[in-house]
């Protein structure tokens, strides 16, 4: 969602604000702004469009001051305009404010506040919030700080926000409830502050995660002070961040999709990291070893996540099922949240997130927790909402994703479900000791097989011309393919734009196949193993009514070859790792697509990297 980045120090803020914005601009990029504070004037430009379009805006000068707030918006209120942009200004025309996330009773608020003679310019929820900390400042003569607090005690809803304020021109003032924040703590007695670290790691390594209710005041006298909601004081526990700069730059690839597809070799073996251990014949995954004995024991699996996340949770069904015996159910967190779940304490639930913040699983997980089970998470961002919250739980340690279509994180979710389900297998017994040892020795090869599919990338590339002007696109594949199939459609509508659904390739039979005929692609993933002869059948039913075919086989494969218009080869491997290596080359031809289709691979049009609202 919305991207925040505030600076309070003795450097020029204008550059650090605006290379935050950059680095944040996955997070959002339908409008941008920046307050600043100079010589008692607080000055805000914004305007509609990606943050290169604010600095023509602003112009080479640039912007005077070392204390102001930057802001990337992805729209919620109102559409993406100049006037709806953030920062947004009080009537006082003292108070500037940031906001990610949705204030739901802004509507109320409102209407209250223009009986009391407030004016508003925009369409957003976010404006209505400045006007209110304005009034409670006013009518009750407290200052900025208090005022924020005031207010958000009336407010109902998400928020991350920064507050400037014009006559209180040393200070910053920020709060979350349910939306990330992250405070950084300079060398010099500077202070910054952002949705992520991503912003801060060039200037720190020591921050603050604001936790839910919580207020912090940032002071070039004082310092950080931390207080809640309710008026207690915080002390804030200050961290130092792992991430490295270099994990956030392009590294010489065209998009950062481009480099993350290729980082896999390297992102898988992380995850396997210290967890996978060949030699000694173990898998240990230490984040989880202390509750070993609840996932041993769990009479059902319940796992929770979104959009790719959940199509890993799929495969984790296939894999836990098959390895570990245990029956799983696989939901998408915004309807688990909303139902009323029969889920209580002999249950395990698996809640799988790349951001860790989407706000939808964040809920599912509240209530699971509420009806007593116990959670794990599977989070790729340390220091997440969804880390902290689920306590246990195993990082996929993929490295910063910054495109906004995930590549890395989905493989090393799939790698860290295996770890769990081949580590419970084993416990349980429901794999016996030459299987265990079979499959793991195979997993420590996956990293290098996915670098061989990656030298298929110019055949793909060949493809992708061949079907780029396509208008809908067919994905099939069956058992631990199939979510696969699910992942390669998602992949191709949201970067490239064209329509595309993922299928169990015997139900295209069901509806789908009506859709076949000359013009239309279907991607098949057809490896050996055990539903190769079933696939290969489904393979004949999309010849008979002239689709096209584009056939992931198994390497050497003569029988698929014969009847498809084009293979893409991958390595021989054992059934539960076929979708590490089959969804690689989907990947590369979603990507070349959309690149010659001449969309913004990294911010594809409408989506959202981290989606902190509902
Ligand atoms: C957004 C992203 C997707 C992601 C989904 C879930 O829609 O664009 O790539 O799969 O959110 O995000 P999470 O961070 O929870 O995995």
């Amino acid at each position: 969602m919305c991207g925040i980045v505030a600076y309070l120090g003795d450097k020029d803020a204008y550059p650090i604000l605006i290379n935050g914005l950059r680095r944040l601009e996955y997070r959002g990029y339908d409008s941008s702004g920046v307050a600043m504070m100079d010589g008692g004037v607080l000055n805000i430009q914004k305007c509609q469009g990606k943050v290169s379009d604010l600095e023509a805006h602003v112009g080479s000068q640039g912007m005077k001051g070392t204390a102001g707030m930057g802001h990337t918006r992805w729209a919620t209120h109102g559409p993406p305009n100049d006037i709806n942009a953030h920062p947004h200004r009080s009537t006082s025309g003292d108070l500037a404010l940031i906001h990610n996330g949705i204030i739901e009773n802004y509507a109320a608020i409102k209407e209250e506040l223009m009986h009391r003679g407030h004016t508003f310019k925009s369409d957003t929820d976010t404006e209505v919030l400045v006007h209110l900390i304005d009034d409670i400042q006013r009518s009750e003569g407290v200052d900025i700080a208090e005022a924020v607090r005031l207010a958000l005690v009336s407010v109902v809803g998400a928020y991350a926000i920064v507050v400037m304020d014009r006559k209180e021109p040393d200070l910053l003032v920020a709060a979350r409830k349910s939306s990330p924040l992250v405070i950084g703590i300079g060398d010099h007695g500077d202070h910054f502050v952002a949705s992520d670290a991503t912003p801060i790691v060039e200037h720190t390594k020591n921050v603050v995660y604001l936790e839910d209710g919580e207020i912090a005041v940032m002071d070039r006298v004082n310092g950080l002070k931390v207080r809640n909601i309710k008026n207690q004081v915080k002390t804030p526990f200050i961290q130092e961040l792992e991430m490295h700069l270099e994990a956030l730059e392009k590294g010489g690839y065209d998009h950062f999709m481009l480099k993350e597809i290729h980082e896999q070799p390297r992102s898988i073996r992380d995850s396997m990291r210290g967890r996978l251990n060949v030699t000694k014949g173990e898998v240990v995954l230490g984040g989880i070893k202390d509750h070993e004995q609840k996932l041993v024991n769990a009479k059902r699996i319940l796992i929770l996540g979104c959009g790719t996340s959940w199509h890993a949770g799929l495969v984790g069904e296939y894999l836990f099922e098959e390895l570990a015996r245990i029956p799983v159910e696989v939901e998408y967190a915004s309807e688990f949240r909303y139902r009323n779940p029969i889920v209580g304490e002999d249950d395990v639930v698996i809640a799988i997130s790349q951001s860790g913040e989407t706000a939808d699983t964040m809920a599912a997980i509240e209530l699971a927790k509420s009806k007593g089970a116990t959670i794990f998470g599977i989070c790729n961002v340390v220091g997440s909402s969804i880390a902290r919250v689920t306590g246990a739980g195993s990082y996929t340690h993929a490295g910063p994703e910054i495109g906004v279509a995930s590549t890395k994180a989905f493989t090393a979710q799939v790698t860290v479900l295996t770890l769990m389900a081949l580590m419970i297998g084993q416990r349980k017994g429901t794999i016996n000791s030459s299987q265990f040892h079979r499959l793991i020795h195979e997993l420590d090869s996956i990293p290098d097989k996915v670098q061989q599919v990656l030298l298929k990338e110019p055949q793909i590339q060949y493809i992708a011309d061949i079907y780029k002007d396509a208008g809908n696109a067919l994905y099939l594949g069956r058992g631990y393919s199939f979510p696969v199939a699910l992942e390669g459609a998602l992949k191709l509508k949201e970067i490239s734009y064209i329509h595309a659904e993922g299928y169990p390739a015997a139900e295209m039979k069901h509806g789908p196949i009506a859709l076949i005929d000359e013009a239309m692609p279907v991607f098949v993933i057809a490896t050996k193993g055990a539903s190769y002869e079933k696939v290969v059948s489904n393979i004949q039913e999309v010849k008979a009514r002239k689709g096209k075919i584009i056939a992931i086989v198994t390497e050497g494969d003569q029988v698929v070859k014969g009847m498809a218009d084009h293979v893409i080869e991958i390595p021989d491997t054992l059934d539960p790792f076929v979708p590490l290596l089959s969804v690689v080359p989907l990947q590369l031809i979603s990507y070349h697509i959309a690149v010659m289709r001449g969309c913004n691979v990294d911010q594809p049009r409408n989506l959202a990297k981290s989606v902190t609202v509902e």
